[in-house]
């Protein structure tokens, strides 16, 4: 992808991920990115995701739109999320391979990988085991994603890659008070906590568990660095994208807190679940091409404040 002109359509453009590939394409020279909201296509819809396709001919693909939620929407609502996923997916890399595009990149996460697969997670503990329960449904679609691409490598010689990325956190993140992720919860519940000036906040479980975290934006420069340098052939079935730095929960509630400026104290009640007690990648295949994340915790975290409080 060297070519700064070529047509680059980037699905999922509003979304956390998705806004990211299109500033960092847009900052790395390319200007022809197509983009389009989900009124504007319905990407679920296969006859309009073709004609899109057959009229546009974009020449690199993005997969960042995904039906994403949290446990409890995953759980609830496991029909939609696999015929979603699904669709979506499918509609895409069947339009991309169909119109030719030379390349696409597909955006799955870390919950494809077993419930118990050892840490860090290497690529190859994929398939080795049982999934977490409640997320099986956005799982199972997202290997399907996965082996859709390479299907269409070992059969048709098509240049479809997949990455996995860590937690990822940053602007246009999803900030609602039941349906987010642990980072962005946190910066609401502390930024709320400082307003309201409550004297504690409560985190649930012990603070212990250790998790990985990705500015959004170094998580598009691996996607862009993929997409410009490495093909399928070298890739294989997908590859892991991760800061390699984990945190305990704990220290990364002291850096939100930190952070929004919330002088009240933090109170970790034991009482509820810790989840699993570790989850973080094995980096060392995306790290061996040559890319490496840039931004620190905390520069990361003081500029999605900086977000959430323009949207506020
Ligand atoms: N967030 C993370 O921590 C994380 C970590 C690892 C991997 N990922 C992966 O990265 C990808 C993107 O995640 P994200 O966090 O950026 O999600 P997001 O913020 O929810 O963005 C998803 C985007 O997809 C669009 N979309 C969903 N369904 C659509 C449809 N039917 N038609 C058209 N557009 C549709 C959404 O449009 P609307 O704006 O209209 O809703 C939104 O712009 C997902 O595959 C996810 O698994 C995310």
């Amino acid at each position: 992808m060297r070519d700064k002109s070529k047509k680059i359509f980037v699905a999922g453009h509003k979304g956390l991920v998705g806004s990211a590939i299109v500033k960092v394409c847009k900052d790395n020279g390319y200007s022809n990115i197509l983009t389009r909201t989900r009124e504007e296509l319905n990407l679920t819809n296969a006859s309009a995701v073709e004609e899109f396709f057959k009229k546009e001919r974009p020449q690199y693909v993005f997969i960042a739109a995904a039906k994403v939620g949290g446990i409890h929407a995953n759980s609830t609502y496991p029909v939609q999320f696999l015929l979603d996923n699904l669709k979506i997916e499918c509609n895409l890399i069947e339009s991309s391979a169909k119109y030719e595009a030379e390349k696409v990149l597909f955006l799955g996460s870390s919950c494809i990988y077993p419930r118990l697969a050892p840490q860090p997670l290497k690529e190859e503990y994929l398939l080795t085991g049982l999934l977490e329960p409640t997320n099986e449904a956005y799982a199972i679609s997202k290997i399907a994603g996965i082996k859709l691409c390479r299907a269409y490598y070992r059969q048709y010689g098509k240049n479809f890659i997949s990455v996995m990325p860590c937690n990822l956190y940053g602007p246009n993140d999803n900030y609602h008070p039941t349906e987010s992720h642990v980072l962005p919860a946190l910066i609401r519940r502390f930024h709320f906590a400082k307003l309201n000036n409550d004297k504690e906040v409560v985190v649930w479980g012990t603070g212990k568990p250790l998790r990985e975290f990705l500015y959004s934006l170094d998580c598009a420069e691996a996607c862009l660095f993929l997409m410009e340098n490495c093909d399928a052939s070298e890739i294989g079935e997908f590859i892991n994208i991760g800061s390699g730095r984990e945190y305990p929960i704990a220290s990364l509630v002291e850096y939100v807190k930190k952070t929004v400026g919330y002088q009240g104290n933090i109170v970790f009640d034991h009482t509820k679940p810790d989840g699993t007690p570790r989850k973080v990648m094995d980096i060392s295949r995306i790290t061996a091409l040559g890319w490496r994340p840039k931004f620190s915790l905390e520069d990361g975290l003081a500029l999605a404040y900086e977000d959430f409080l323009k949207k506020m």
